[in-house]
C-alpha cells in the first residue's frame, strides 16, 4: 500500500478514472480507475493465487514510483488503443535525495476530458503488451470498462488473473457492429481475440464478464445473427490454454467461440443470459467450437437460451461433462454442412453427466444437407426435465428441404442412459438422408417420459440396421419434422 503513496499524493483528492497498470518484473498488476480499494499493493492477491512471487524484483518500501502525472498532456486519440507508453520521471523519495531506479513501472492514461466515457481497453491491451509473453497479469478487484475490441493473439507463457469485472459498453453499438473483428465463421464476430500458446486464465470464481446484452436484445429483436454483434470472447489459434472460474452475465453474442485451437480446457465457467424485456436472447450460446481439437469443457452452469454447448464444424476430440444447462439448446453437434463445396468433419465427441432444464433438445445432431461426416459421438447419463424434444437428427435443420440429398454421413453415434421428461409426446425424432442413412447407431437405457403422462414416440427414417440399433422406432420421422414442436403429434 505504502508504496502508491506518492501517486495518490500526485494525484492530489482526485481518484484516477481510469486503470492503472504496474509492471513488476514480469508481473503486471492492474488496477481498475474509480475504486480506492484497488489502490492495494500486489502483497493482497493471495499467494496462492499468484504464480510468480511479485516481489522478487522489487523492496517494498525502496520502492519508487516512475510517473507521468503532466498535467500539460493532451487527450489521447480516442480509439488508438495501446497508444499509452512509459513516462519515467523519478518522482521524490521519501528519504530525500534521489533514489536508484527501479523494476516497477507505471502506466495510465494522460488526462483527458472530464465528460469522456471511461475507457479501460488502452490500459488491458497495455497489460497484455507488457507482461503478455513469459508473464503474468492481475487484473485487481473493481470494474473495467471495455469500449473497444481487442486482439490479444501473440500471447506466450502468461498467466491471466482476473478478481475483477469486464464490462462492455452497450453505448456505442454503432462502434461495435463497424469493428468487432471477423472470426470468418458464418460471417460471425467478437469483442475479444485470445491467442497465443501457453496461456491461462483464471477468474478464482470471482470474475465476472459482463456484455450488456439486455441492450444487445433489445436493438436486435428477436432477429438471428446480427452481423457485427460481437461474440465476448474468441479463443483464436491458440494452444494449450486454460480457462477457469469466471462468470459471464448479459453477454453481447455467444458467450464463447473456440476456433483454429488445440489443447483447450474451460473448467468452471458461469453464463447467464436471460432477457428482461418483450425481446428474447437468440444467439447467445454457452460456447460453439470450428476447426479445432482437443477440448475439455468441465463443471459449467450455463442460462444462455440457445444453444449450450454446440460442436461445430472440424472439432475433434472434444470431451465435455458435468454440464447443467437452463433454457437451452443443450448439448449439440452442429450446425455443419452449410456448404456442400466444404466438407465439415465432427469425430471422437463425448457429452457425459448432463443436466438440462427446459430446453429445446437434449441430445442432437444437426446438419445442413452437405458434405462430410460425424462420426464417433457419444451422449451419456443426459437427464432432464422439461425439454420439447429431446434427441432430434436431422439432415436439413432450419429449411428442412433436400433432406434425403445430403451426403454428410452420420456414424457410430451412442446415446447412453438419457433420462427425463419431454414437453410433449416424442421422446426422439431422427431422420437421416436417405442418400447417406445414419450407421452404427447406438442406443442403451432411454428412458423418456412425456410430462403429461403417457409413451413417448419415437420417429425415425433411414438408419441403416435399425433393428440392432437399440432403438425401438414407433414410426417414421419426416425430413420437416421440426426442431421444436408446438404441441404433441
Ligand atoms: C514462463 O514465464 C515465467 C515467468 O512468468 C518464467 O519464469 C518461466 O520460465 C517461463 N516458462 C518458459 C517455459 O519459458
Ligand atoms: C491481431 O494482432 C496480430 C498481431 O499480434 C495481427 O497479426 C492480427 O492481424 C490481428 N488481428 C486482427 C483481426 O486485427
Ligand atoms: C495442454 O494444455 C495444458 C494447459 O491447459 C498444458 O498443461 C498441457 O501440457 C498441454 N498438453 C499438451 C500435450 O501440450
Ligand atoms: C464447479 O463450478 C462451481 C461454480 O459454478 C464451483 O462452485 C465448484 O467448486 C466447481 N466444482 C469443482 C469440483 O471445481
Ligand atoms: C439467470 O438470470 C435470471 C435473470 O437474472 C435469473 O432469473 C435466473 O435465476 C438465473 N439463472 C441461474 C441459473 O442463476
Ligand atoms: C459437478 O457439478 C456439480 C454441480 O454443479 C458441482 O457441485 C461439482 O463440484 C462438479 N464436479 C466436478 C468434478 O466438476
Ligand atoms: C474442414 O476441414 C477440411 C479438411 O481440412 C477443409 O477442407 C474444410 O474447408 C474445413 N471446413 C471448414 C468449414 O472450415
Ligand atoms: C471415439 O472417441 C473417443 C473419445 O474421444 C476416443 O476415446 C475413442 O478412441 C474414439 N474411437 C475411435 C474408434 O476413434
Ligand atoms: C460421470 O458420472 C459418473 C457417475 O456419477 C462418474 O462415475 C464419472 O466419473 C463421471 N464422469 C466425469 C467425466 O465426470
Ligand atoms: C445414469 O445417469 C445418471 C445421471 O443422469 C447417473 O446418476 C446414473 O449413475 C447413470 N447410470 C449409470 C448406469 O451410469
Amino acid at each position: 500500500m505504502r508504496f502508491l503513496a506518492p501517486f495518490l499524493l500526485a494525484l492530489g483528492a482526485a481518484r484516477p478514472a481510469f486503470a492503472v497498470v504496474v509492471k513488476s518484473g514480469s508481473t503486471c498488476i492492474v488496477t481498475p480507475g474509480a475504486a480506492t480499494r484497488a489502490m492495494r499493493s500486489i502483497g493482497l492477491v493471495p499467494p496462492a493465487e499468484r504464480d510468480v512471487d511479485p516481489d522478487s524484483s522489487s523492496s517494498g518500501d525502496e520502492q519508487n514510483i516512475w510517473s507521468d502525472l503532466d498535467p500539460e498532456a493532451g487527450a489521447p486519440k480516442p480509439g488508438a488503443p495501446g497508444s499509452l507508453g512509459h513516462y519515467p520521471r523519478p518522482m521524490p523519495s521519501k528519504k530525500g535525495g534521489a533514489s536508484p531506479p527501479s523494476a516497477l513501472e507505471m502506466s495510465f492514461p494522460r488526462r483527458r476530458a472530464a465528460t469522456a466515457a471511461a475507457d479501460d481497453t488502452p490500459q488491458i491491451l497495455d497489460a497484455f503488451k507488457q507482461c503478455g509473453k513469459d508473464g503474468t497479469i492481475i487484473f485487481q478487484e473493481g470494474t473495467y470498462n471495455i469500449r473497444q475490441v481487442m486482439n490479444t493473439t501473440d500471447l506466450r507463457n502468461v498467466s491471466i488473473e482476473i478478481h475483477g469485472t469486464f464490462v462492455w459498453s452497450a453505448d456505442n453499438i454503432q462502434y461495435w457492429l463497424s469493428h468487432s473483428y471477423s472470426v470468418t465463421y458464418a460471417g460471425r464476430s467478437t469483442a475479444w481475440l485470445l491467442g497465443g500458446r501457453d496461456i491461462s486464465m483464471r477468474g478464482f470464481g470471482r470474475a465476472l464478464f459482463d456484455g450488456n446484452g439486455q441492450v444487445w436484445i433489445d436493438q436486435n429483436r428477436n432477429a438471428g445473427n446480427q452481423n457485427g454483434r460481437p461474440i465476448s470472447l474468441t479463443i483464436w489459434r491458440a494452444n494449450n490454454v486454460f480457462i477457469d472460474g469466471i462468470r459471464w452475465k448479459m453477454a453481447q453474442f455467444w458467450h464463447t467461440f473456440v476456433a483454429h485451437s488445440q489443447n483447450i480446457t474451460m473448467t468452471n465457467l458461469e453464463m447467464n443470459t436471460s432477457s428482461n424485456s418483450q425481446w428474447k436472447a437468440v444467439n447467445t450460446d454457452g460456447t460453439d467450437t470450428w476447426n479445432s481439437k482437443d477440448i475439455v469443457i468441465r463443471n459449467w452452469t450455463v442460462t444462455c437460451h440457445d444453444d449450450c454447448i454446440s460442436i461445430k464444424g472440424n472439432s475433434s476430440n472434444v470431451h465435455v461433462s458435468n454440464v447443467t444447462c437452463y433454457e437451452s439448446g443443450a448439448m449439440c453437434v452442429g450446425s455443419i454442412g452449410s456448404n456442400a463445396g466444404q466438407p465439415d468433419f465432427v469425430e471422437n465427441v463425448v457429452f457425459e453427466n448432463v443436466s438440462l432444464y427446459h430446453s429445446s433438445n437434449a441430445a442432437w445432431i444437426k446438419t445442413y444437407p452437405g458434405t462430410g461426416y460425424v462420426r464417433n459421438v457419444t451422449f451419456r447419463n443426459i437427464h432432464f426435465e422439461n425439454v420439447n424434444q429431446p434427441i432430434y437428427v436431422t439432415s436439413c435443420i432450419y429449411s428442412y428441404q433436400n433432406c434425403d440429398n445430403s451426403r454428410l454421413g452420420i456414424t457410430d453415434i451412442h446415446w447412453e442412459n438419457i433420462t427425463g421428461t419431454s414437453r410433449y409426446n416424442v421422446a426422439a425424432a431422427i431422420h437421416c438422408s436417405s442418400r447417406a442413412p445414419c450407421d452404427d447407431l447406438h442406443f442403451s437405457n432411454i428412458d423418456i417420459k412425456p410430462m403429461s403422462g403417457g409413451t413417448a414416440k419415437v420417429l425415425c427414417s433411414n438408419i441403416k440396421n435399425q433393428a440392432s440399433s437399440g432403438l425401438a422406432c414407433t414410426g417414421p420421422c419426416p425430413g420437416s419434422q421440426p426442431q421444436q414442436l408446438s404441441g404433441n403429434v
